[in-house]
């Protein structure tokens, strides 16, 4: 069951300007609309023009500020001209959301998979919220209240499956340490969030799968968008003032409950129960 909305916190955006990568859609788009409810001017970016475009009209129409820019976080230009229209638009630039990932399916065989495959999806992943980030902090660090807040996964700590985009999301969790490291003393937190599996159009077309996963999160149910664009918020905030160089997991609770051992275990007719391995 889909929990009723959180009330949203007085504007702790206000004068804000962020931009978030991969917006159009999405936990992107959720953190968007998150943020520009709570007072921020967003650049909404998005590989996909119309998509970017959608999700900046839909914040304007509900009273925010929001313009929208192409980038592909592939492409050190684009990223860089996109960080450059932030601080053209806004004035500033306030907090980065690292959002945009490339998954791509594992090949039947670990032996077949091809270098073509591993190298994009470790390009657009990890590569790209170090290409933004590259571009970002020198108006992180002049905002004084600058904050980085990427997205990682669940992939990076335990196997879900996904060679590639698995190990790009672990290597999120290292850059975000030592970009905290750098930053820290220049004024400038950096975090990742690592969701479960949350309801996206990622999943279009998968309803059953995502029904079945359901039943392995603790709390029931798999994320929504939401669900990642309030911790998102959180961290991005002057709430996590003293929080930098840390993973906080939106996951239902996943990594922290076996939840397959346990119904394993479970006390069954005529048997004791067992709570040691
Ligand atoms: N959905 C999940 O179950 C889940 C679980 C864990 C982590 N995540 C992470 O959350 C983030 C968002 O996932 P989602 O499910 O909302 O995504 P999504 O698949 O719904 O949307 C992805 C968006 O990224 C854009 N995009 C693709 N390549 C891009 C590029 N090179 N540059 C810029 N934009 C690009 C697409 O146009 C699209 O709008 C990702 O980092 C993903 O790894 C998602």
């Amino acid at each position: 069951m889909t929990p009723a909305p959180a009330q949203i916190p007085a504007a702790r955006f206000a004068g804000h300007s962020v931009l978030i990568t991969a917006a159009g859609q999405g936990i992107g788009a959720a953190t968007a609309r998150r943020l520009a409810a709570e007072g921020a001017c967003v650049l909404v970016t998005d590989l996909d023009a119309k998509r970017a475009a959608h999700t900046a009209a839909a914040i304007r129409e509900a009273g925010g500020t929001a313009e929208s820019a192409v980038c592909d976080v592939a492409d050190r230009a684009a990223v860089e001209a996109a960080v450059a229209h932030a601080v053209a638009a806004f004035g500033r630039l306030d907090v980065l959301v690292n959002n945009a990932y490339a998954a791509s399916p594992d090949t039947p065989l670990f032996e077949d998979e091809s270098d073509d495959v591993w190298e994009r999806d470790l390009d657009i992943t990890l590569s790209g919220p170090f290409r933004c980030a590259r571009a970002a902090l020198p108006h992180l660090v002049a905002s004084g209240r600058g904050a980085i807040v990427t997205i990682g996964s669940v992939n990076g700590e335990q196997d879900f499956g996904g060679h590639a985009y698995s190990a790009a999301k672990a290597g999120l969790a290292s850059l975000t340490r030592t970009l905290a490291g750098h930053a820290g003393p220049r004024g400038v937190r950096v975090n990742l969030v690592a969701p479960g599996t949350i309801r996206t159009d990622a999943w279009a077309g998968r309803d059953a799968e995502l029904d079945r996963a359901a039943a392995l999160y603790p709390l029931g149910r798999v994320g929504t968008p939401e669900d990642i664009a309030s911790a998102v918020a959180f961290l991005a905030s002057a709430d996590a003032a003293w929080i930098t160089g840390t993973t906080l997991r939106v996951d239902g609770g996943i990594l922290a409950v076996n939840t397959g051992f346990r119904q394993a275990m479970a006390p069954q007719e005529g048997r004791g129960r067992e709570d040691a391995p």
